[in-house]
């Protein structure tokens, strides 16, 4: 799987051949600065919530690749008022099947109102499972005892959290998680984009590495692979 970040919690993950983009904000962020978002390939674009700054860039990557949304209902209607219709709406607890895997909605705790103040719905995480290996993407989201469902039941081989804390959990908290879930692997997401989400990244990978676990900190734009040898499969 070769994962690329795009700065933020913007991240592609190549699956099975098919293009995954998850919560698409580029042109607005400065860091991204470099980042051509007219280039940037989508077969499938994944939303967590409304938010601005993980939705800026949908509808225009949805127009231009014809990517199907994967979203909440709330965002679906928000995005079909703009004319974007490939939608595949899901909520939270819901499973679909698709060519590359299954993606699996998970809660985040969090808030989701759309650009336009309108309601997202309740903000989600997703679980994707694919025979080429199986993640989390949190999206925006506090610690929540919830995770270790995922833990307990499911088989996540690595995952995308975020760190920067005040609008979602910090690194101490996301050490937890990684527990939680039971996966040792953490990309980090969520920071340093704003003032108030600024953080130490060598303390933040110093921590990680202290309690066992392995934070990644991807540079804007930098693709990495990832072959996941086992455990790679497919939960019911
Ligand atoms: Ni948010
Ligand atoms: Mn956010």
């Amino acid at each position: 799987m070769n994962i690329t970040y795009y700065g933020h919690s913007c991240f592609g993950v190549e699956v099975n051949g098919k293009h995954l983009l998850f919560d698409p904000f580029i042109t607005p962020n400065e860091l991204a600065k470099d980042i051509d978002a007219t280039a940037v390939k989508a077969d499938y674009i994944l939303i967590s919530h409304g938010h601005e700054d993980h939705v800026a860039d949908a509808v225009s990557i949805a127009k231009r690749t014809g990517a199907q949304v994967i979203c909440t209902w709330e965002i679906h209607v928000w995005l079909n008022k703009q004319g974007i219709t490939n939608t595949h709406p899901m909520n939270i607890g819901g499973k679909s099947k698709f060519d590359f895997g299954n993606v699996k909605c998970v809660v985040a705790v969090h808030s989701s109102s759309l650009p336009d103040g309108s309601n997202g719905g309740n903000p989600m995480g997703f679980i994707i499972e694919s025979t080429q290996g199986n993640f989390y993407f949190a999206g925006d989201t506090a610690l929540t005892y919830d995770m270790k469902l995922i833990g307990n039941y499911r088989n996540v081989n690595f995952a995308f959290l975020p760190i920067g804390d005040t609008f979602t959990m910090g690194i101490d908290n996301a050490i937890i998680a990684a527990e939680f879930i039971n996966c040792r692997t953490i990309i980090g997401m969520h920071y340093d984009t704003f003032g108030p989400i600024t953080i130490d990244k060598k303390e933040a990978v110093k921590k990680f590495d202290r309690a066992g676990n392995e934070l990644l900190l991807f540079n804007v734009g930098e693709t990495k692979t990832f072959k996941v040898t086992e455990g790679a499969m497919v939960n019911g």
